[in-house]
């Protein structure tokens, strides 16, 4: 009896590191006709970062330990940086310069992750919450379970209502959300609209989600916009 138990735990323990050593790769691709500066920021410091992607270009980001990792990916533009990556960007700043080193001023089209989180799966979308800058798409390769294609390929900026533009030398290069342009509790769910059934989509909230149904439009979007994989990598693609 003493020897079943001991190998059923170091069986179990085998199972666990097993999982633990696994790594998941991020594919960052860039389809978009111009440069774009992807940011990275994580809650963990595992993945944190930025760096230069010129157009038709991608790389790869090996996170190591990845599970209960939670982290976002999103894509700067028109951004200036010196040779000693001092700078800034009309869209998705992060301090730090072309390092990146905090998470990126709104509005920003967003690419998030959980990895291996409950059940040890992983679930990513890609929110609106904060607004529009780049269209961005994210494909699980291999992996099992439902393993959706989250994206939003609108150009959002196209539609964008007057109130929420971002405009740079005439041109409409990010579209705030309703609560990052008017920050009331109401568009921001927080407050007295914070709890769910407490927070609804607005007329503004619909003008993102229709352009990009299975994006998050505002903080207590339908959970359908949230999508699972088990053992994925993930191609996360600008301008898909
Ligand atoms: C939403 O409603 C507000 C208040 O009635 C109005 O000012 C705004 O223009 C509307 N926005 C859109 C996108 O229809």
């Amino acid at each position: 009896m003493a020897n079943f138990s001991s190998f059923h735990v170091l069986f179990l323990v085998f199972i666990t590191s097993g999982l633990a050593v696994s790594a998941t790769v991020f594919t960052l691709q860039n389809s978009c006709p111009y440069t774009v500066w992807p940011g990275t920021f994580s809650d963990s410091n595992k993945l944190e970062g930025g760096l230069e992607l010129t157009s038709g270009a991608s790389v790869q980001l090996t996170l190591t330990s990845p599970p209960g990792w939670t982290g976002r990916f999103w894509a700067r533009t028109g951004c200036n940086f010196d040779s000693s990556g001092n700078g800034n960007c009309v869209t998705g700043n992060c301090g730090g310069g072309l390092k990146c080193t905090g998470t990126g001023v709104p509005p920003v089209t967003l690419a998030e992750f959980t990895i291996q989180g409950d059940g040890g799966k992983d679930f990513y979308d890609v929110s609106l919450v904060d607004g529009f800058n780049v269209k961005l798409g994210i494909k699980p390769q291999g992996g099992s379970g439902e393993c959706k294609d989250a994206a939003c390929v609108a150009d959002v900026n196209a539609v964008c209502p007057d109130q929420l533009k971002v405009n740079d030398n005439g041109n409409v290069v990010a579209c705030k959300s309703a609560c990052v342009a008017f920050n009331t509790e109401e568009y921001c769910c927080t407050g007295a609209h914070e709890r769910r059934g407490t927070c609804f989509p607005s007329n503004f909230s619909m003008v993102f989600k229709n352009a990009c149904p299975n994006a998050y439009s505002y903080a207590h979007d339908d959970p359908s916009s949230t999508f699972t994989c088990t053992g994925a990598n993930y191609l996360i693609t600008f301008c898909p």
